[in-house]
């Protein structure tokens, strides 16, 4: 689906499917320079991350490993609060592994947090972030994001992973809704 087969939906395109394309390839030839040698465990986070992986992973030139995580956040209406449930835990065991956690996108920063914690007490033998998305302005945590594909504002986005009610997941283009879909 493009933002213009919604067109009644959507108020404006941040990022058409060519510009998130192009910077996925960036990001893949960053990444295969920086694990020169390694194998990479990626590790995408449910359900946002599917397009992510999906894409980074075919831009990658070497071989990878993928495992899932299902968490869901504990909050008040639309605030996450950092504290996390495992919903579904990984398959494998990271430990000695090169892992790269791969998100959608990083808002507050808090469930990250709470996985690197998770992840780092595994013992892998490194362990990074890549993210699709980051709001810089809605960050309330240190959380140390190695990779990031854009800097957002802080406005409520969708496509490319990112929902509203289940919806637009599929959206190849990244955009903001119009007021009367969520109103
Ligand atoms: C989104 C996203 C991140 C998290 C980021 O997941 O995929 O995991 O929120 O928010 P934070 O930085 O404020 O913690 P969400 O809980 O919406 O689930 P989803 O991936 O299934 O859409």
């Amino acid at each position: 689906m493009d933002a213009k087969d919604i067109a009644q939906d959507f108020e404006h395109v941040l990022f058409t499917a060519d510009q998130v394309q192009d910077r996925i390839t960036e990001l893949g030839a960053q990444i295969d320079a920086d694990y020169e040698g390694k194998e990479l465990l990626l590790i995408g986070v449910l359900n946002g991350a599917i397009m992510v992986m999906a894409d980074l992973s075919r831009a990658l030139r070497s071989h990878c490993t993928m495992d899932w995580m299902a968490i869901s956040s504990y909050g008040s209406g639309t605030k996450s609060s950092g504290v996390v449930r495992i919903l579904k835990d990984l398959s494998t065991d990271i430990s000695g592994k090169h892992v790269l956690i791969v998100e959608d996108i990083v808002d507050t920063g808090l469930t990250l947090s709470y996985l690197v914690q998770n992840l780092q007490s595994r013992e892998p033998a490194s362990l990074e972030i890549m993210t699709m998305f980051r709001k810089p302005e809605a960050i309330t945590t240190d959380v140390d994001v190695k990779y990031v594909g854009f800097d957002i504002p802080n406005e409520f986005v969708v496509g490319y992973g990112l929902d509203y009610a289940g919806r637009y997941r599929n959206l190849r283009d990244v955009g903001t809704l119009a007021e009367h879909v969520y109103r």
